[in-house]
C-alpha cells in the first residue's frame, strides 16, 4: 500500500490509497495548514497525517511550487522558506518513511490521465487546477513534462493565475460569468502556445463546473471538468512515490 499527503494552502489531506483503482483505500484525514506554513509546521502536520493510520510504508507527497530531484524551487503562494530546500528529505527523516515529493498540479494531472477525465486519451492533454494558483501538468501521450507553471503565463502584463484563478473570482467578487470571460482569455492563451486535444479542468472549483464550463466560448481543445476532483492530488501523489519503487 501507498499513501498519498496532498499539501494545499488550506488543508494538508491524505489517505493510503488503492493504486489498482485510483481510489482512496480509507477516508482521507485533514489537518488545516499551519500559518504561516513554514517548513517545519507543514512537516509537523505531515506526520500527523500519516500517523494517524499508523501507516508504514513510501510517501507521495504534493508541493504548490517547482519541485526538482526533490528540492522545492518557487513557492509562489507559501512560505518562502521552501525555496532552495531539500524538502523531500525533510519529510524523508521526519516520517522515516520512503518519501517522493512532486508538484500539485502534476500529481492531479497524473492521477486524471491515469483514471478520470483523461484516461485512455493520446496526444497533448493539459490539466489546469484553478484555486488559490492555477496549477499546469501537460501530458503528451500519457508522459508528463513536470513543473510546466502555466499559471504564471503573462496575462494582460499579470501573472495570469493574479487575475484567472478561483482566488481571483472571489477576491474580486466577479460573478461566473465575468469570471469566465477571465478563463476564457487565459485558455485562449494556453491553446496558442500548446495546442492541446484536451484540457482538465480541475482544482477545489471544479466541483462547480456546471456554473462556468457552459459559459465558456467554444474552442479547438475540448474542455472536461476533472473526475478524481479532491483527490486527485492524493492519488497522484501515491502514483508518484510508487513509480519510484
Ligand atoms: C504554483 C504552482 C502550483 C499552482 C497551484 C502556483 O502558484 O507556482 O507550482 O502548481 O500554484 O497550486
Amino acid at each position: 500500500m501507498v499513501f498519498g499527503v496532498d499539501i494545499g494552502g488550506s488543508g494538508i489531506k491524505g489517505a493510503p490509497v488503492d493504486l489498482d483503482r485510483g481510489t482512496l483505500a480509507q477516508p482521507r484525514h485533514k489537518v488545516l495548514t499551519p500559518h504561516p506554513a513554514s517548513p517545519e509546521a507543514v512537516v509537523a502536520a505531515v506526520r500527523e497525517v500519516v500517523q494517524h493510520f499508523d501507516f508504514r510504508g513510501p510517501v507521495g507527497l504534493t508541493f504548490p511550487g517547482v519541485v526538482i530531484g526533490g528540492h522545492t524551487r518557487t513557492a509562489a503562494n507559501v512560505d518562502q522558506g521552501w525555496i532552495g530546500l531539500d524538502a523531500e528529505g525533510l519529510f524523508r527523516e521526519a516520517l522515516d518513511l520512503p518519501a517522493t515529493l512532486l508538484n500539485d498540479a502534476d500529481a492531479a494531472g497524473l492521477a486524471e490521465v491515469a483514471h478520470g477525465a483523461g484516461k485512455g486519451r493520446s496526444g497533448v492533454v493539459l490539466t489546469l487546477t484553478f484555486g488559490t494558483g492555477i496549477g499546469s501538468a501537460l501530458f503528451t501521450d500519457g508522459v508528463l513534462v513536470p513543473n510546466t507553471e502555466l499559471g504564471h503565463l503573462e496575462l494582460r502584463g499579470k501573472d495570469a493565475e493574479r487575475r484567472a484563478s478561483a482566488a481571483a473570482r472571489e477576491k474580486h467578487d466577479l460573478s461566473w460569468a465575468e469570471w469566465a470571460v477571465r478563463v476564457d482569455e487565459y485558455l485562449d492563451l494556453v491553446e496558442r502556445l500548446f495546442s492541446p486535444q484536451l484540457v482538465i479542468i480541475g482544482g477545489g472549483v471544479s466541483r462547480k463546473h456546471e456554473r462556468f464550463l457552459p459559459l465558456l466560448a467554444p474552442r479547438d481543445a475540448e474542455v472536461v471538468p476533472a473526475v478524481l476532483r479532491n483527490d486527485a492530488g492524493i492519488v497522484g501523489a501515491a502514483m508518484a512515490a510508487a513509480r519510484r519503487g
